[in-house]
């Protein structure tokens, strides 16, 4: 398979064989992880590998016990690191300002970055992956499991290993659904009926294939395939609250410092969202 063909085969896979992984092609996933662009070749991440069973099984429980976390041999938990960086500013006499709002998006962004590189390595050497949506969730528990230190939150886990089974392509919305040519088009309702379409038919079709959750999804009533989005797998009051969670810990990370040595932030002043003029020197290393 060529790497085209790769990308356009993707599936989340969430049966696992138990087959070891040798250590060249772990090797590989995290060599290409670190491959990814960073914003200023900061590398604003830190990669946790877990191996071992018995902290497997801890994380399983902190993942919502996802059972194939005790299938597959190996976690990988990116977080969100500014730690490092400002340890070395430090050290060096280097005055950072990488603890605010700004850093953590631009910190996470490069996390999830350096995560698909992982991914589509992982995917590249015939392994199986499946990214764990349960690390926001429940990340005050995994950071303390995980003894992040401050400026250090986790984003994304994922769990890799050789299939154990071969899940059909998902569908996706079609290309002409979410691409705006020059200028962003909102979307009458037609527009949103042909674009959810295939989704709402195929979705649903393949919920009642569950029994559980055919079960689940006739005991609430639930009618159409937008409804189990929003009253049965993301509720507005399970996503309220793992927010305010979200929100605590973030700030007690230390990433809502927006104090500045002047009196005011300077809004003409760079920041890691401004790219240095194009007739500048490159300081982006
Ligand atoms: C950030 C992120 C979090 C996810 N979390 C979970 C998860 O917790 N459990 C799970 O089974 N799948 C999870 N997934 C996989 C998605 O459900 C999957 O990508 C989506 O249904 C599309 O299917 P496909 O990847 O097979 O094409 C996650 C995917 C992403 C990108």
């Amino acid at each position: 398979m060529n790497f085209l063909e790769q990308l356009q085969a993707h599936r989340s896979i969430r049966a696992f064989k138990s087959t070891e992984i040798p250590q060249p092609v772990i090797d590989n996933v995290l060599h290409s992880a670190i491959r990814a662009s960073t914003s200023g070749n900061m590398q604003a991440y830190s990669i946790i590998v877990t191996k071992d069973d018995a902290r497997r099984k801890e994380l399983w429980s902190l993942h919502q016990e996802q059972d194939m976390i005790l299938q597959a041999p190996l976690l990988l938990t990116f977080c969100c690191d500014w730690s490092r960086m400002n340890q070395w500013c430090e050290n060096s006499n280097a005055n950072p300002g990488f603890d605010n709002f700004l850093c953590f998006m631009v910190g996470t962004g490069d996390t999830f970055i350096a995560s698909q590189n992982a991914a589509l390595a992982a995917e590249a050497q015939g392994l199986g992956i499946c990214f764990m949506g349960t690390t926001l969730d429940n990340a005050t528990p995994i950071s303390k499991f995980l003894k992040l230190p401050k400026h250090v939150l986790p984003i994304t886990t994922l769990v890799i290993g050789y299939a154990d089974e071969k899940p059909d392509l998902r569908t996706r919305l079609p290309l002409d659904g979410v691409i705006h040519q020059e200028e962003y088009q909102s979307y009458s309702d037609d527009d949103i009926s042909w674009i959810f379409d295939k989704k709402e038919r195929s979705g649903w079709d393949r919920y009642m294939t569950y029994p559980d959750l055919r079960e689940r999804i006739e005991k609430s009533g639930v009618q159409n395939l937008a409804q189990v989005y929003t009253d049965l797998k993301y509720p507005k009051n399970g996503n309220v609250a793992a927010s305010l969670e979200l929100f605590d810990l973030v700030e007690k990370q230390g990433f809502f410092n927006h104090q500045t040595e002047t009196k005011s932030a300077d809004s003409a002043a760079p920041s890691l969202g401004v790219e240095p003029p194009l007739d500048s020197p490159n300081m982006d290393d």
